[in-house]
């Protein structure tokens, strides 16, 4: 398999979350203790994504890049590019064409927080090749999202992007796979009615050429998102209810690039000793470098 890049969009207005969204974006307000980019950008690293494309509004950038720097703390890379309008998620494969490559991609919505284990995507990724990957996961309001329909065999009958309608409740969360080449396919699109390149579109080609996957995800996993400020309390309870109960941290990218070996225990403990002392997430840190869990 060719490499795998990570791209991650943290564009928008996140205009449902006025006034909160006046001076920092939606995926800088934080979902419980952590800004919310922290929780996709840990299923990115625990996917095996080492390199990630960082991608939002030129206001926005400067600041995202303030909180996460080049990555080298953590032992990955990070990269950012701006979008100077929010033109769609679509645009974000254009936009990364150079930091792609030639490479594979795993493109997350920087405002999606997935819980569970993350095996179902690490085998997707395993077996995008040069084709696409989607996921499915049954919801209430489909017809919010982009909304996939099945055949008795699992093959992809219709995908819609928030249909009136819906023609099942298999809603299509923010996390995509793509084989090398999507960005000269991304470039290809042309803006929707409400002047985005459509990532259901995108993934529309690849349906049409017989080379979409659409996978989908068990009930054992969380997708939330936060685009309301009710989704964004209920993902906050979420997941306070898990570390209360656990007494471990969601959504900590340097626990993930420990874990995953990106990180080394020399560089751990200096992301312990860079964290403020009485901080919360310090002593979550320093539990892991001592090995405590
Ligand atoms: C976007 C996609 C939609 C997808 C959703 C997941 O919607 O267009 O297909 O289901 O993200 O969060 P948007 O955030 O643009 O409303």
């Amino acid at each position: 398999m060719a490499h795998l890049k990570g791209v991650l969009l943290a564009g928008g207005k996140g205009s449902r979350l006025y006034p909160m969204t006046n001076v920092a974006s939606k995926q800088l307000q934080p979902i419980f203790n952590k800004p919310m980019i922290y929780y996709p950008l840990t299923t990115m690293l625990l996917s095996g994504v080492r390199d990630v494309l960082i991608i939002s509004s030129p206001d926005d950038l400067p600041r995202f890049e303030a909180l996460l720097g080049n990555g080298q703390r953590w032992g990955i890379r990070l990269e950012y590019v701006v979008q100077p309008e929010p033109a769609g998620i679509a645009q974000a494969l254009i936009l990364g064409e150079s930091f792609i490559g030639d490479d594979s991609v795993l493109l997350m919505l920087g405002d999606n927080l997935i819980y569970g284990r993350l095996d179902f995507l690490r085998t997707a990724i395993g077996q995008n090749g040069d084709g696409a990957t989607i996921f499915a996961y049954r919801v209430r309001n489909p017809g919010e999202y982009g909304v996939v329909e099945f055949d008795g065999d699992l093959k992809v009958r219709s995908l819609e992007e928030k249909p009136k309608n819906p023609k099942s409740d298999w809603a299509v969360p923010g996390v995509y796979i793509y084989g090398p080449g999507v960005s000269r396919r991304a470039a290809t699109l042309q803006p929707s009615a409400r002047g985005e390149l459509e990532i259901t579109d995108l993934n529309r080609l690849y349906l049409a050429e017989g080379r979409l996957r659409a996978q989908p995800m068990g009930r054992g996993l969380a997708w939330l998102d936060t685009g309301t400020p009710e989704n964004l309390l209920e993902a906050a309870n979420f997941v306070h209810s898990i570390e209360a109960r656990q007494g471990l941290f969601v959504g900590s990218p340097e626990e993930a690039a420990f874990r995953m070996g990106y990180l080394s225990a020399e560089g751990l403990r200096a992301c312990v000793d860079s964290a403020p002392i009485g901080s919360d997430y310090r002593a979550w840190l320093a539990r892991i470098a001592d090995e405590d869990v």
